[in-house]
């Protein structure tokens, strides 16, 4: 079944959408007297005196304001949390057999199991890697997250997600971005849902700087897809649930927190279809960095040096001429998630005990990896005279400038491959000193 609902496009722009007519004020933000009765709200997604191009805020005209609710209380420790100093980072390369899905009937918070992470909501840096299994509607709950914009990445069935701004439909090979503290529920529709999640504790995700490709390609503005005003006018008992410094907090709300009749603005929740990333490759030798494949980016304090990197490994040509094609080995100063959304990655065999749909990679910063001995193998024997086309796979990295900590309970999983290390070992020694 395909997404019929009704979007606006583009990334970053100033958006309006009204539910019923003439409910969005025009000539000011906060009039005396809003229209139907609303009250007005503004969502600050950055600091009030970010620069402008920088700048991410919209305002909402909703039937109550965000502050109506009971006071939070805190939730017993989840399995999506923000600890990541539970025990020394790794070195190891590790490799997860795809992660189960849910075995009882589980929403969407409760699906959620972090697998690592660095930096932390406190100090607005770093990233949480997530994954989560689920098979029910969040029914009477909805969430925020404080702490973080989210990044989703279905894996395996649709999810509908209900924001304060609308309605979004994602399936596998699409993603949702979530403004951080933005209110929404998670409905997945086709029975079992599984996916990846990415906190960004740091600034906003953007497109990245194209620099001397110019003004077009890898994922362009107007493919990301904003909801248009849905409201809820529903009273009843229900749940919010607050992602705040790590922990979970409920409030009990008598009214849907999603109750927002019109809105204008650019902190908006958007999906987008990987299938239009415009993907950049080499059309005479080598290959560039993969840093080409980047989809979304949060920049650091750093220039050039991204708190997190969104990049994908998508259906390709590859037309390099005397190149070893696939990713080539390499130390990276940053580190590296992987998860497979579809298909057989090119560095990599599939199958039981191999990178997998649903699974993940973790390769650390400074750890050796690249090609598996049979991909290298089949890389140095093909005929470069010809193109050839990378079909069917759709892998993504999170990338990190900091070091990524597997959590424990992730360690603890049995789909943790205990032998990973050894797809490098079958790496024949080629070596002769007489031979060029
Ligand atoms: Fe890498």
């Amino acid at each position: 079944m395909t997404d019929t609902l009704q979007y606006q496009s583009g990334f970053g722009n100033e958006f309006a959408s009204e539910a019923l007519p003439g409910a969005l004020p025009q000539g000011q933000n906060s009039p005396q007297q809003v229209p139907y009765g609303l009250y007005a709200e503004q969502f600050s997604a950055t600091a009030f005196t970010a620069p402008r191009h920088l700048n991410r805020r919209s305002w909402l005209y909703r039937i109550r304001p965000g502050a109506m609710h009971q006071p939070f209380t805190l939730l017993p420790e989840s399995r999506w949390r923000n600890r990541f100093d539970e025990q020394p980072a790794t070195p190891n390369p590790l490799r997860w057999d795809p992660f189960p899905l849910a075995a009882t009937a589980t929403d969407f918070i409760d699906g959620l199991f972090t697998v690592g992470g660095n930096g932390g909501p406190a100090a607005q840096t770093g990233v949480g890697i997530h994954v989560y299994a689920c098979n029910r509607p969040m029914h009477s709950r909805y969430v925020y997250a404080a702490d973080a914009e989210l990044l989703i990445v279905p894996q395996l069935g649709r999810l509908r997600v209900a924001t304060e701004l609308g309605v979004l439909e994602i399936a596998p090979l699409e993603i949702a971005l979530i403004p951080r503290g933005l209110r929404f529920a998670v409905t997945p529709l086709d029975g079992d849902a599984r996916g990846y999640v990415a906190e960004n504790f740091g600034a906003p995700m953007r497109l990245p700087e194209l620099g001397p490709i110019g003004a077009n390609a890898l994922a362009n503005a107007r493919d990301f897809l904003a909801p248009v005003a849905a409201y809820e006018d529903r009273e009843g008992e229900f749940e919010l649930i607050a992602r705040f410094q790590g922990r979970l907090w409920r409030a009990a709300i008598d009214h849907s927190p999603l109750d927002v009749v019109a809105w204008h603005g650019n902190a908006v929740p958007v999906k987008y279809d990987l299938a239009r990333f415009n993907t950049i490759g080499s059309i005479s030798y080598d290959h560039p960095d993969p840093s080409i494949f980047t989809v979304l980016t949060a920049p650091s304090d750093t220039p050039g040096t991204a708190n997190m990197d969104f990049a994908i490994f998508p259906p390709r040509w590859l037309v390099a001429e005397h190149t070893f094609r696939p990713p080539w080995f390499h130390r990276n100063v940053a580190s590296e998630f992987m998860g497979l959304i579809q298909g057989e990655y090119d560095a990599k065999g599939a199958g039981a005990g191999g990178f997998s749909p649903g699974g993940a990679s973790l390769h650390n910063c400074m750890s050796g990896h690249g090609p598996d001995a049979a991909a290298h193998a089949r890389a140095v024997a093909l005929d470069t005279t010809r193109p050839q086309h990378l079909t069917g796979a759709m892998a993504f990295m999170f990338e990190t400038r900091a070091v990524i900590h597997p959590t424990a309970q992730a360690l603890a999983l049995p789909g943790l491959q205990a032998d990973y290390w050894r797809c490098w070992q079958g790496l024949a020694r080629h070596f002769d000193p007489t031979r060029r």
